[in-house]
């Protein structure tokens, strides 16, 4: 299934819930939550309290993408808070195992995610027993940037070695995603496909339809 889980970082905070609700109308069905330390990458987003009080406004899948450092820290917080995949970044976490089990344990569905310069080799013992495995297309840390091409070689690679081993995975891109390049990004081997600047700059329940547009076609190939 393509889905778009729209990152609420580009939104206007002054009207989150009314945002949600006009990219949920139009088809989104996730909705995908940027969390920044400070010391993972430079800038520092929102964290439980934000989280806590959208949950409230939809109930749409809650896709919390952690750029946090040790965030074995806080699972179980971000699980109370309403998050229904929590994300984080094998680059963040000495422990990765542990913190895969901390996730599942919790009840929640497992993502692992990959900047730009990290190989696929670092998933190949914890790949099976992942939900989504999230492939940065820029170096994480703020919107509004450009893909980085060679990022979909790693989408491909992904999607051929989870055929190879007979696994369903969602695989999620971010950063640089918009209506124009989805086709190629899906073509690729992406399914869940993360929008910022392209869903909250202008019109969004307009921009949300640009990509369900896209879906459509390519659900019709
Ligand atoms: C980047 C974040 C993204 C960001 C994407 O570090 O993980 O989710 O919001 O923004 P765009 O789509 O504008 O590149
Ligand atoms: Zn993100």
């Amino acid at each position: 299934m393509l889905i778009l889980s729209p990152s609420i970082l580009a939104a206007d905070f002054k009207r989150l819930g009314e945002q949600i609700a006009e990219t949920t109308q139009a088809g989104a069905e996730y909705i995908h939550l940027d969390v920044m330390d400070g010391m993972f990458v430079p800038q520092i987003s929102f964290g439980m309290p934000v989280i806590e009080t959208i949950r409230g406004c939809t109930d749409k899948v809650f896709d919390v993408h952690l750029m946090i450092e040790d965030p074995g820290r806080y699972i179980e917080a971000f699980a109370k808070a309403g998050a229904d995949i929590i994300t984080v970044h094998a680059e963040a976490c000495t422990h990765l195992d542990r913190v895969i089990g901390q996730i599942k344990a919790a009840g929640k569905k497992a993502g692992v995610a990959l900047n730009p310069a990290t190989p696929l080799c670092a998933l190949d013992y914890v790949l099976d027993g992942l939900d989504m495995v999230l492939i940065m297309t820029v170096n994480p840390g703020f919107g509004g940037q450009k893909l980085i091409p060679y990022c979909l070689q790693k989408v491909k690679d992904l999607r051929a070695l989870c055929k190879k081993r007979g696994i369903q995975m969602d695989i999620q891109v971010d950063g640089g995603i918009k209506a124009s390049n989805t086709k190629e990004v899906i073509e690729a081997g992406a399914n869940v496909l993360v929008g910022g600047s392209a869903v909250f700059s202008g019109d969004v329940a307009e921009n949300t339809k640009a990509f369900m547009d896209v879906f459509a076609q390519m659900n019709d190939l």
